[in-house]
Parts: C-alpha cells; sequence; structure tokens
C-alpha cells in the first residue's frame, strides 16, 4: 500500500492519475455533446480546482470562456462551516451558458454560494461539474450535473485539493488514512 506523510497525517492511494485522466476524458465527451454548437463559460472555483480544469480543457472541444472564482471553507481537515469570497468574476456572466468547476463538492455549502451569486448576473444556463462528491456529507439542496468520483465522507488530498496548503501537486488522489470523527 502506497502511503505519504502530510505534516502529522499520513495519507494512502486512492485514486490513480491514470483513472483520474480517464475519467475527465469522459465528463469532457459528455460536455462537448450536451453543449453542440455552443459557447461555454467556465468558472473555475480556486484552489483545488484548477487542476481538474486545465485537465478538462484538454479534452473540450467546444469554444470556451474561462474566469475564476477564489473561496474557502476548510481549515485543515474539517469545514468552517462559512465561506469566504468576492464575486470578482472578472467576465460578465449575463446570458452565457455557464459552468461551474469545482474540486469537490462535501456539504454543499460553497456551491450554494457561488450559484447564488452567479444566478443574480442571470446567465442563459447553469450547471456544475466536480472531479468529487460526498453524498453522505450533502447538507444543501445542490444540483451537480457531472460528477467524476461519489467518494465516502473521507478526507482527500491531491491533484489540486490539499491538507493545509500541502498536496496540491500529487498526480493521484490520496485519502487520510484515519476515519474522521463526526
Ligand atoms: P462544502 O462543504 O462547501 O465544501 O461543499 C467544499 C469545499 O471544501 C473543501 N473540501 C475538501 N478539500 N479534501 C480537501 O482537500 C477534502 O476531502 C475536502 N472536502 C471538502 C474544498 O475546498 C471544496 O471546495
Ligand atoms: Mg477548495
Amino acid at each position: 500500500m502506497q502511503t505519504i506523510q502530510l505534516k502529522d497525517k499520513e495519507f494512502r492511494l486512492y485514486i490513480s492519475n491514470l483513472e483520474i485522466e480517464k475519467k475527465i476524458a469522459e465528463i469532457a465527451l459528455k460536455i462537448n455533446s450536451d453543449y453542440h454548437q455552443k459557447e461555454l463559460t467556465l468558472v473555475i472555483v480556486l484552489n483545488g480546482a484548477f487542476r481538474f480544469a486545465a485537465q478538462l480543457i484538454r479534452s473540450l472541444t467546444i469554444p470556451i470562456q474561462i474566469t475564476f472564482l477564489r473561496v474557502s471553507s476548510y481549515r485543515g481537515i474539517q469545514s468552517a462551516g462559512k465561506v469566504e469570497n468576492n464575486f470578482d468574476v472578472d467576465l460578465p456572466l449575463g446570458g452565457k451558458d455557464v459552468l461551474i468547476v469545482e474540486d469537490i463538492i462535501d456539504s454543499g455549502l460553497t456551491l450554494q454560494h457561488i450559484s447564488a451569486g452567479i444566478k443574480k448576473q442571470q446567465p442563459a444556463s447553469l450547471k456544475v461539474a466536480t472531479l468529487l462528491y460526498k453524498p453522505a456529507a450533502l447538507k444543501y439542496d445542490v444540483t451537480i450535473n457531472y460528477v467524476g468520483f461519489e467518494i465516502p465522507n473521507d478526507f482527500v488530498v491531491g491533484f489540486g485539493l490539499d491538507y493545509d496548503q500541502q498536496g496540491r501537486g500529487l498526480n493521484d488522489i490520496f485519502v487520510l488514512n484515519e476515519k474522521l470523527s463526526e
């Protein structure tokens, strides 16, 4: 079993880079067909989703625009329960087909917050793509249109995701080698 140490915690290999890239290519195929002959505006949620977005874009054949949004709700391995962000997207989203690109959806709080902010700009359509989704952790009423992997309620790092800013550069996804206490 491949394990790594980040600060005080041990993580074990969970999803390999090969599986991740294969899954993202499948999502891109679906998006290409769903938005056929349309232009798609990606709102990429920083920091975690940068890598998922970059890989997704490699396989998108439809025309795209991109913009970024910085959000943060996690401290260490637990959600802080509130979202910090400003809606400083540098593109007008009114009338556009918008896709939110997230690294992971946990309680759904971040997504609900971002969706509400974007909806105020009255996009033509709004959908959500996330690399990872923890159904057991969901507390808010959100719609997710494209999901890479559904995972249990465990803390993961790698492929853009961090534990206290560490691990974002890992090519594979690793899971915490202990259970999260509720
Ligand atoms: P909510 O609860 O708002 O959380 O849906 C979404 C945000 O929380 C972060 N998050 C994680 N980050 N490993 C991480 O590195 C995880 O297992 C994890 N779970 C949630 C993430 O930033 C996401 O945007
Ligand atoms: Mg994040």
